[in-house]
C-alpha cells in the first residue's frame, strides 16, 4: 500500500507566502477566541487590532495589543478592522456574523455555526448578500487522518462509502458550577456543541436526507447538571443505500472517540483516543499519523487516558493554552482563512467550509434529529430546509 503511504505524506495547507496585512477583530476572546487569536498572530501578515469580550478582553488587549470596543457593532465597524472572527458562545454567533457581514468584512464563525437552521442561514445569507467570505469554523476537517481519508475516497481507494459510524462518549461529574456550554439555550446541547462528526460525516456522504434520533438525559438531572441530553443515538440516511450512526454523549462510563469509514474496498479507522489512524484495504492494514506529528498524537492520547475532559467537554480561561495537537488543527484553519483573504486559491477539499453546505448541513441535520427525538418520529431534513 506505498500509494496510500505516499499520498497521506501530502503536506498540509501551510501559510499563505503572501504579505497584505490582515487585521482581525476578534468577538469573544475566552478559551477559544484566544487560541484562535494566538493561531492568526503566528501567521505572516495577520494582525488582531480589535476585540469585543464582555468579561475577558484584557487578555487580547494585553497579548496581541488590541483595543477593545464597546460593542459588536462598533468593533464591526472599526475602520482598521478587514475580517472578524467570532468565538463567543453558540448563542451570539448570529448576531455578529450577520452585523460584520452587513459591515462588509468577511467572517469566520465557530461551531456550531447556529443554534437552528433559520439562524445559520440568516448568516450564511447575510455574507453572500454582501459578497463577502463566510467560513465555518469546523476544525476537525483540518486533521490530517480527516484528509487523507477524504483523498482515499476520492481517489476511489475505498470504493463507495457505504456507511460511516461516529461515536463521541464519556462521562460527566458533578460540575461545581455549570457553564453555559451545558445550557441548551447557550450551546444548543450536546449534538450542536460537539457537531464536529455530524459535519465530518455528512462532509463525507453529503448531506442527510431522512434522519432520526434516540435518547435524552438519562443520568444527569439535578442542580450540579445542565439541561443537556446527556445520551444520544443517531441513525442517517443518504440514499442509494448508504448509511451512518453516531453516538453523543456524557452519560457513557467507557468512554469512545472515533470515526468508522466503511467502503466497499476499504475502511478506515480515525482512532481520537488511541490516537491514529489505521486503513484497511482487503486484508492489508496501514497506521498514519491522526495529527501532524507523532508528539501531537501522542499527547491527545494521553489527554484521554489522564480524563482531562469532563464529558468530552474541554473547559479552559482566556489564558489556557490548547493541547498541541488541537493548536496544530487551528493554526491550519486560521492560514486557511487567512489565505484567502491574502487572495489564495480556494482549495476544493474545504470548498463546502466556505460555500455554506457545511454550516447548512450541520445545523439542518441538527434540527432534523433535535425534532425526530421530540416527535418519536423518522424525519426528512427537507422538513427544515424546506
Ligand atoms: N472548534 C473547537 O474545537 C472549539 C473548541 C472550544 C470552543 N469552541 C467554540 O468557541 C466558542 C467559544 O468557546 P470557548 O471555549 O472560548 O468559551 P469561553 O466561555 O471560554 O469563552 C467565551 C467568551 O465569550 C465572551 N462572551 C460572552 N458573551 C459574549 C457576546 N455576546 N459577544 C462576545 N463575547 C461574549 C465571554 O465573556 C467569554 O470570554 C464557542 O462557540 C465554542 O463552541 C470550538
Amino acid at each position: 500500500m506505498d500509494d496510500i503511504r505516499a499520498q497521506s505524506d501530502r503536506p498540509a495547507s501551510g501559510p499563505a507566502s503572501r504579505t497584505a496585512e490582515v487585521r482581525y477583530g476578534l468577538v469573544g476572546a475566552g478559551y477559544f477566541g484566544m487560541a484562535l487569536g494566538r493561531g492568526l498572530g503566528r501567521l505572516e501578515g495577520a494582525r488582531i487590532t480589535r476585540v469585543y469580550d464582555p468579561e475577558h478582553a484584557a487578555a487580547a488587549v494585553e497579548e496581541f495589543g488590541a483595543v477593545a470596543t464597546a460593542s459588536v457593532d462598533e468593533l464591526c465597524a472599526s475602520p482598521d478592522v478587514d475580517a472578524v472572527i467570532v468565538a463567543s458562545p453558540n448563542w451570539a454567533h448570529r448576531e455578529a456574523a450577520v452585523l460584520a457581514a452587513q459591515a462588509g468584512k468577511p467572517v469566520f464563525s465557530e461551531k456550531p455555526i447556529a443554534l437552528s437552521y433559520a439562524d445559520c442561514s440568516a448568516m450564511v445569507d447575510a455574507a453572500a448578500e454582501a459578497g463577502v467570505l463566510f467560513m465555518a469554523g469546523h476544525v476537525m476537517n483540518f486533521m490530517n487522518g480527516v484528509r487523507l481519508a477524504k483523498r482515499l475516497i476520492a481517489d476511489g481507494t475505498l470504493g463507495k462509502v457505504l456507511y460511516c459510524r461516529a461515536v463521541r462518549t464519556g462521562w460527566e461529574d458533578p460540575q461545581p458550577s455549570i457553564s453555559w456550554k451545558k445550557q441548551r439555550a447557550l450551546s444548543g446541547g450536546h449534538l450542536y456543541h460537539h457537531i464536529h462528526e455530524l459535519d465530518v460525516v455528512q462532509f463525507i456522504m453529503g448531506p442527510a436526507t431522512t434522519v432520526t434520533m434516540v435518547g435524552g438525559n438519562v443520568a444527569h438531572r439535578g442542580t450540579q447538571f445542565g439541561d443537556e441530553d446527556d445520551m444520544l443515538l443517531i441513525t442517517l440516511e443518504f440514499g442509494d443505500d448508504t448509511f451512518a450512526t453516531l453516538e453523543y454523549g456524557s452519560a457513557f462510563r467507557w468512554p469512545e472517540h472515533h470515526l468508522l469509514i466503511q467502503g466497499t474496498r476499504g475502511a478506515v479507522m480515525i482512532d481520537m483516543q488511541q490516537t491514529g489512524v489505521t486503513v484497511r484495504i482487503g486484508d492489508r492494514m496501514e497506521k498514519h499519523l491522526l495529527h501532524r506529528t507523532a508528539e501531537e498524537d501522542a499527547q491527545r492520547t494521553a489527554t484521554y487516558a489522564h480524563s482531562e475532559t469532563s464529558g468530552a467537554i474541554s473547559y479552559g480561561n482566556p489564558t489556557t493554552v490548547p493541547p498541541l495537537w488541537l493548536t496544530g488543527i487551528v493554526e491550519e484553519e486560521m492560514a486557511y482563512f487567512h489565505g484567502l483573504l491574502q487572495g489564495a486559491e480556494p482549495e476544493p477539499e474545504f470548498a463546502a467550509l466556505t460555500d455554506g453546505t457545511a454550516a447548512r448541513a450541520a445545523i439542518a441535520t441538527a434540527d432534523a434529529l433535535s425534532l425526530s427525538l421530540a416527535e418519536n418520529r423518522k424525519v426528512e431534513v427537507a422538513e427544515i430546509t424546506g
